[in-house]
């Protein structure tokens, strides 16, 4: 990095957590770190083979979001280079998007020196993302609850929980778009009821940390979960067995195609390794929820 440089380094997400649809977010342990120094025109660079065939020019989406940005604000600012580092699955249902999305307003921020509120950024992140989930985890790290409309915004964080993550990646990636094409436009009005209990339900178990419920409540979604889980091989069989592994509870992470586990802390790994030879068509990976959201290091 060169002395005018700066870099953002920005979480992983998973979002819903079954029943919070579009509403819900959780930050995880896997992470994209950006170094930004002003070069002769706009330009990324990504480290990772997995992103290869991401465009580097200014089509891409983290140069997209900093212009967009900066020109909501009147501003201009000089082209840079991006040099991207990621081990962040793409298109697996682990907020990419809203990754590169949080990096691109951070970094807008910092060349026009724009003094963005934490508000500013939840409301310009969500209205680039179409929905409040993974973009407040995303910037603010942890546990994100969200009420986003066009003319209020709500956001109240947890901090981490204290439960290990494993998330089971599917070899084929998934556009959100496409995903959300399953979605009905309607819900019967007594569906929603039960869909909104469980959502309560959860989160109020997640706020006394009782995990167990959480969990239970997790797997009880009606939003999105019914229309999408055909699209995964042997969806009923790995949640059996998460059970019988002693997992909290299993859903899709976030629009798919991975799936999000919750397991008792420090479980994480063995989950993973048990889950690896049971579904070797899937990759495992043991995380945990991160603290942390976007980060500036100069
Ligand atoms: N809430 C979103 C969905 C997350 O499930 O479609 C993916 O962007």
């Amino acid at each position: 990095m060169t002395e005018a440089g700066f870099s953002v380094t920005v979480p992983a997400t998973t979002a819903n957590l079954g029943p919070g649809f579009d509403h819900l977010g959780l930050a995880l342990s896997l992470t994209m770190t950006i170094e930004v120094t002003t070069a002769p025109k706009w330009e990324v660079k990504y480290k990772d083979k997995e992103y290869a065939e991401i465009p580097t020019d200014e089509t891409n989406l983290i140069i997209q979001t900093i212009k967009k940005v900066v020109a909501m604000y009147e501003q201009v600012v000089a082209p840079q280079k991006l040099v991207v580092s990621s081990d962040i699955p793409l298109g697996k249902g682990l907020g990419s998007s809203a990754t590169a999305i949080a990096a691109g307003i951070e970094i807008a921020g910092e060349l026009a020196n724009l003094q963005l509120s934490s508000q500013d950024k939840l409301r310009i992140g969500s209205e680039l993302e179409g929905h409040a989930d993974n973009i407040t985890a995303a910037l603010l790290g942890g546990l994100t609850v969200s009420y986003f409309t066009e003319d209020e915004m709500e956001v109240l964080t947890f901090p981490a929980p204290p439960i290990g993550v494993v998330i089971l990646v599917p070899p084929v990636a998934l556009k959100t778009e496409a995903s959300r094409g399953l979605l009905p436009e309607q819900l019967a009005h007594k569906e929603a009821i039960k869909g909104s209990a469980a959502g309560s339900v959860m989160t109020a178990a997640i706020a006394q940390a009782d995990w167990v419920t959480a969990g239970r409540m997790m797997e009880r979604d009606v939003f999105h979960e019914p229309y999408r889980k055909v699209g995964f091989p042997n969806f009923d069989d790995i949640r059996l067995a998460c059970h019988e592994i002693g997992a909290y509870g299993m859903t899709i992470s976030g629009a798919g195609p991975s799936l999000f586990i919750a397991v008792p802390p420090d479980t994480e790994k063995q989950v993973a390794a048990s889950l690896n030879q049971l579904f070797p068509h899937y990759q495992a990976i043991a995380l945990q929820p991160a603290e942390t959201g976007a980060v500036i290091t100069k």
